[in-house]
């Protein structure tokens, strides 16, 4: 199939091939009795990803000659590949790599630039550092989705010959050489030229010059003499065009490729500045994180340890199909994981009355638990949300019969400080959303469905609140949104009982502390009046331990912060001190 198609184009290259050598060697000796030291620009890129446009736009600068791959000849004698203009080429480059380095790439010339277009796998072992340590280098990138068809139609593509982990080298090895080298995006290219070009001229300290936004349709002078084979619809171009609005069907045959070049194109694109926008909406700016610390957290999904942004489930994951999974929040105080096993014991509950099945065992769930801690160095002031999906589905829909693959476990450790104000108290409203009732969904499963209690949440923000209150099915107070409640009324402990509310672990923990605080408690239904007129009032969570809650809807509560509340912190405080599972430390291993 190949061979047809390079015999066809034979005649042309060769006749082409001739006057395009002949310039380019002429170039090279006009170069070598030149005057000065040139500046040269490394463009770095795999094959198809518009690096000859590229090429093209620099060229319309006054102040700079282009090379076309000048280590193309170096490359292929090195690797022995075969091309079809594979023994013209050898014949009329110069196939010593280190020669082309010092003479030609490095070599003077008259102009005060000189951009070196070079396919990133041509940078072939063996080469002089020189070729990183000197000039201003970038890297050009594109989705191996679109590069990979179109090489296709010349070459079958592979992974060595799309060069994508090499790119990913040369990232690295500029970076390590304290030269991280810009990095743009084709796409961004097509969706806005001068933007991106400005933009790179400002990265490469020269200035931008209009010109470089058109050219004349090829061919061209300058192209290197496989130019018959590879830039045919480059050749039609006279500026970057926006992209087709609808691409072509990918060729599944090349879906495997496609799946080992697409994170090292990700890698690449996590460095470029101006994200082109998706199909969906324009990139937002890039948001800070309460803790800044968490930018770099290694997260367990699955049966692996990954850093944040790879931290991902299937789109296949029955949370994503139905919010199908259950949850535990956790929290880690003074080397010891706090109430672990009552935490386990709810998460088993839940997976059991969802009919869970091929769940992991308590030991395993433990296991990924401490190596995700140890891991992060996280010993004390963190937060765990551990959740454990129904695992990932053979195909979309909703039956758990789809479910073949077994549960999916997902360990988010966090540095997280008590998410309320515990000291000053925070301010609730009362939501209209009702709290879900056992006739639909029974809050004893603490399950990841949380839709419900975010409409709440909605409601509590827009009011400003920290929380919102809701009510069950018949209009008495339940919990807030993220955690259970209780109020002091006349010298006695009041909380709902866990009928509509979540059989919080902190509640049950309270409840025990109320008791051997000598406090009466009574678990039973409460009004929102008796909520409006509590002498003291404080919400239970993992989250957020107990924080005092100082106005309800406009109402304040007793006068701020109340002493049963102060006396049961200090309680709670103490407890989570001193008790709790240990983690294993990694020292001892
Ligand atoms: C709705 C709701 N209520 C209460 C709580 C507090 O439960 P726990 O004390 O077990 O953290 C949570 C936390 O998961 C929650 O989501």
């Amino acid at each position: 199939m190949q061979c047809n198609k390079f015999d066809c184009h034979l005649t042309i290259i060769l006749a082409l091939g001739r006057l395009v050598m002949t310039h380019f060697i002429g170039s090279i000796r006009s170069k070598m009795v030149g005057s000065e030291i040139v500046e040269v620009i490394h463009s770095w890129s795999a094959p198809r990803s518009l690096s000859t446009s590229m090429m093209y736009s620099f060229a319309q600068r006054d102040d700079i000659e282009v090379l076309d791959e000048p280590l193309y000849a170096n490359f292929l004698r090195l690797t022995g590949l075969d091309r079809p203009y594979r023994k013209e080429l050898l014949s009329k480059m110069e196939c010593d790599g280190n020669k082309v380095v010092s003479d030609i790439i490095f070599g003077p010339g008259r102009m005060k630039y000189r951009f070196c277009k070079h396919i990133a796998k041509q940078r072939t072992q063996g080469l002089t550092n020189d070729l990183m340590k000197k000039g201003k280098h970038f890297i050009l990138i594109r989705n191996p989705l679109d590069i990979l068809p179109s090489f296709d139609k010349v070459v079958a593509p592979s992974f060595f010959e799309l060069g994508l982990a090499e790119l990913v080298r040369i990232y690295n090895e500029l970076r390590e050489l304290g030269k991280p080298p810009p990095v743009i995006d084709a796409a961004e290219l097509q969706q806005d030229p001068e933007g991106t070009l400005r933009g790179l001229c400002d990265d490469l300290e020269i200035p931008f010059q209009p010109t470089m936004l058109s050219w004349e349709a090829g061919p061209k002078s300058i192209d290197g003499l496989w130019a018959p084979w590879w830039y045919e619809s480059i050749h039609k171009s006279t500026c970057f065009k926006q992209e087709k609005k609808y691409p072509q069907s990918f060729p599944f045959s090349l879906y495997d490729l496609l799946e080992q070049c697409l994170p090292l194109y990700n890698m690449l694109r996590r460095h470029v500045k101006k994200k082109s926008s998706s199909l969906l909406s324009p990139p937002l700016p890039l948001p800070n994180l309460p803790v800044p610390a968490n930018e770099k957290v290694l997260v367990w999904v699955g049966d692996e340890i990954v850093p944040r942004d790879s931290a991902k489930v299937s789109v296949f994951d029955s949370v994503v199909q139905g919010g199908d999974s259950v949850w535990e929040g956790l929290r880690v105080y003074n080397g010891k994981i706090f109430e672990l096993e009552e935490h386990l014991d709810r998460m088993f509950d839940s997976a059991k009355a969802l009919a869970f099945e091929n769940v992991p065992t308590r030991e395993e769930i433990k296991d990924a638990i401490f190596r995700t801690l140890i891991r992060n160095g996280m010993f004390d002031n963190s937060h765990i949300r551990l959740s454990l999906t129904r695992g990932k589905k053979v195909t979309s829909g909703m039956s758990p019969a789809f479910n073949l693959y077994g549960c999916s476990l997902i360990v988010l450790a966090e540095w997280k400080p008590p998410v309320y104000d515990n000291t000053r108290g925070i301010v609730l409203v009362t939501a209209t959303t009702r709290r879900n009732s056992p006739n639909s969904l029974d809050s004893k499963i603490h399950h990841n469905n949380l839709l419900n209690n975010i409409l709440a949440k909605i409601e509590g923000n827009n009011a400003k609140a920290d929380d919102a209150l809701m009510l069950d099915i018949d209009g008495y107070v339940s919990e807030t949104n993220a955690t259970n409640i209780f109020i002091v009324k006349k010298g006695r402990v009041l909380t709902p009982p866990a009928d509509y509310c979540l059989a919080g672990i902190t509640r049950a923990t309270v409840m025990d502390l109320v008791v051997k605080e000598d406090l009466i408690l009574e678990e039973r239904r409460i009004s929102l009046s008796e909520v409006h007129t509590a002498d003291e009032m404080w919400t239970s969570g993992t989250m957020g331990e107990l924080s005092p809650v100082v106005k309800v809807d406009g109402r304040r509560i007793g006068d701020g912060v109340g002493p049963v509340t102060k006396r049961l912190q200090i309680a709670y405080k103490n407890l989570t001190q001193q008790s709790g599972v240990a983690i294993p430390n990694c020292l001892e291993n």
